[in-house]
């Protein structure tokens, strides 16, 4: 390992920029190389952070100043580049979704084992402090046995969203579109939360985007393992787009939050606290998801430096793509569908 723990950001699209900044700006970090075919995208977000550009991942995994490869490439070549950075040693932080599904998931979680390198998933909204009170609260059993735990996501996106980045809308590169590209956030957080799912009924239909291949408005009802069911709604079509929701409600009280900021906290004789100022300090803490993305990384450079797993690991993303695959396979045979972590 080099003194610093040394990132090489492969995807400089939407994404990539957010975890070169913040791979630059961790503490004992520090962005060495940014990788894109495309030299337009990829040349001057290196040059922004003092780091050199590579259009081959296959050199960039070989570099010896490179400790941590952080995939923010198209779903579909997540395994590939990460397997190529596992087999030669380095950490590998992966966007989200972590693949097309959970085959492959389980593929790319096994082969960072095989070699003996932390692999950490993104799912930055859950390191936002109306999220992480209201896991802390339901997992105390402030909220007492769950009854229902719902999410909407209805946001908006325009066709050039899918034009522009041909891989998106499409079963073959991205595994789905709406559901598993953005709602794949809402069931990890929902999850995470409030436990395992056991059942779904899903419906997910393509109503606006006329253009693409999958689902831009998915719904689906769910059974949890404790019992408690659920609904979530997902779309990329509503303008303009709505606060992302998410609810809570058990025997003892319920917790309501709007873009990842709690709104209603009726919970008996718990209070809901305010972040701390570190936490209010993060870069995008104002935003809220960004600062997800920020402690990710900082997170992994201090499970580098101090040889301990970061903060979520390969297979807790396992169980919401499951649910995402069932919820598209439930529309495809019309019926409840199991969800299984094979
Ligand atoms: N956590 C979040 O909030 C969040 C937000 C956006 C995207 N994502 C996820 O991040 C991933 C990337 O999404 P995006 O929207 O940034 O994609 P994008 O299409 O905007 O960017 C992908 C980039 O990869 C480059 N690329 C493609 N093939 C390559 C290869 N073989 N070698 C090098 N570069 C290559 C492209 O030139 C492009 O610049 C997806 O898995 C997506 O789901 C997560």
């Amino acid at each position: 390992m080099t003194q610093t723990v040394g990132f090489a950001v492969v995807g400089a699209g939407l994404v990539g920029p957010r975890h070169a900044e913040f791979a630059a700006r961790a503490e004992g970090g520090s962005l060495r190389a940014v990788c894109d075919l495309c030299e337009d995208r990829g040349r001057p977000l290196a040059e922004r952070f003092g780091a050199e550009w590579v259009p081959d991942y296959r050199e960039v995994v070989r570099r010896e100043d490179v400790d941590v490869v952080d995939v923010c490439l198209p779903t579909a070549l997540h395994l590939e580049v990460a397997a190529a950075a596992a087999e030669a040693g380095k950490h590998v932080v992966v966007e989200k979704p972590i693949e097309l599904n959970v085959d492959r998931a389980r593929e790319l979680v096994d082969v960072c084992r095989r070699h003996g390198v932390w692999l950490m998933p993104i799912f930055n909204r859950r390191f936002v402090f109306g999220t992480r009170r209201t896991h802390d609260a339901v997992h105390n059993g402030d909220l007492g046995k769950l009854l229902l735990a719902d999410m909407r996501f209805k946001s908006w996106r325009p066709a050039s969203y899918y034009s522009e980045s041909g891989w998106r809308g499409t079963w073959d590169k991205e595994g789905g579109a709406a559901l598993i590209n953005q709602g794949i956030h809402g069931v990890d957080l929902i999850t995470w939360i409030a436990g395992p799912i056991k059942r779904v009924q899903g419906y997910a239909r393509r109503l606006r985007h006329h253009h693409i291949e999958a689902d831009d408005t998915t719904i689906a009802v769910y059974e949890y393992q404790s019992g408690a069911v659920g609904v979530i709604e997902c779309t990329t079509s509503v303008q303009p787009r709505q606060p992302d929701v998410l609810e809570l409600h058990g025997e003892r009280g319920s917790i309501a939050l709007q873009n990842y900021r709690i709104v209603r906290w009726d919970v008996d004789g718990v209070e809901p606290g305010e972040p701390s100022s570190e936490e209010r300090a993060l870069p995008g803490a104002d935003k809220g998801v960004d600062a997800g993305h920020f402690f990710q990384i900082q997170d992994m450079v201090y499970a580098v430096r101090d040889r301990r797993p970061p903060v979520i690991t390969g297979e807790d993303a396992l169980h919401s793509l499951a649910v995402v695959q069932a919820i598209y396979e439930s529309e495809r045979t019309g019926g409840p569908v199991d969800v299984q972590v094979r």
